[in-house]
């Protein structure tokens, strides 16, 4: 399957696997109309899920957080996600799952009761990011974070993401880092953040204002394996201008260097110890994760 008949893709609609050209959602779906719904974006290595539990007690969480009943089991989800990876030839994909609150004819903000949730699958091809972007590092802005106080949640309501991207291409960065109202680094506008400084590393805690990232909880994880110091702290915008290095992190990007803020050089300028360090060592646990299964 090459790019040009990626519309001969199979996706997921409610209970049928059906070429994406038929699928077809209803204009009075909540998804549609208010934005009423949950994703999740799951990567998928050698044609074998990573992390899904973590990823599935996200989706459960959200839906928890949004009172959208989890319209499936868990071996459900299991079962429908390889399911769809089967139908595919790539080995690496990435899964775009998404719930909606179902389709509500009278146009109502209070949702009726009882109504089927919409659920959609669909599986792209997974491209490791080009080399030549990991040599260099990418350039980033620092921008107020606009985004509501459920940041923790993984909601399709994007507006405030893609308006805050759109603002970093007009100044000509890459992406952009948040900076909350009290002046505080949130996360990237779709990854998680992270400086270094002296070796140690720092990313800000959980909290409402950010999306606990599977990929930033890898790195943790490696991170305490490995010996090399990592702090949930705080992260005022003087530290991270002041940052020796500084990365994103994301299932699709993985642990993706910052070479330039603000227009000025983090650190060297150039990708340096401690991520080459972390992306050797998520390299090593992906394919550890592989063979284990
Ligand atoms: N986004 N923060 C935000 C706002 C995100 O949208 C994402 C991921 C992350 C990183 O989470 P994880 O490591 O679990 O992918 C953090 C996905 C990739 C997306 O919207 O496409």
């Amino acid at each position: 399957m090459n790019h040009a008949n990626q519309l001969e893709q199979i996706v997921y609609l409610n209970g049928h696997f059906i070429p994406m050209v038929d699928s077809k959602i209803s204009t009075q779906d909540r998804g549609f109309l208010f934005g009423d719904g949950v994703y999740e974006v799951i990567p998928v290595y050698d044609s074998k899920l990573f992390r899904f539990k973590e990823h599935l007690q996200r989706l459960k969480n959200s839906l928890n957080a949004v009172s959208i009943q989890n319209p499936l089991s868990d071996s459900e989800w299991l079962t429908l996600l390889n399911t769809l990876i089967e139908k595919h030839p790539w080995k690496d994909q990435y899964i775009y799952l998404q719930v909606t609150r179902g389709i509500q004819i009278q146009r109502d903000h209070l949702p009726a009761e009882g109504l089927t949730p919409t659920v959609y699958a669909y599986t792209n091809p997974l491209k490791p990011v080009a080399p030549h972007i990991l040599e260099s590092g990418i350039k980033v802005i620092t921008l107020e974070d606009i985004r509501w106080l459920k940041c923790d949640i993984k909601a399709i309501t994007l507006l405030p993401n893609v308006m805050m991207k759109l603002a970093a291409k007009a100044q000509g960065a890459d992406d952009a880092i948040l900076v909350s109202r009290e002046g505080l680094i949130t996360e990237g506008t779709a990854s998680n953040a992270f400086m270094v400084k002296e070796g140690t590393i720092f990313t800000p805690p959980n909290s409402n204002k950010l999306l606990p990232g599977i990929t930033r909880q890898v790195i943790e994880r490696i991170a305490n394996a490995h010996g090399i110091p990592l702090i949930e702290q705080d992260i005022t915008e003087a530290m991270l201008n002041e940052a020796d290095e500084i990365w994103l992190s994301s299932s699709t990007k993985e642990a993706l260097p910052v070479t330039m803020l603000n227009g000025n050089p983090v650190g060297t300028g150039k990708p340096s110890a401690v991520w080459q360090n972390i992306n050797r060592f998520y390299h090593q646990y992906k394919q550890e994760c592989l063979q284990t299964k």
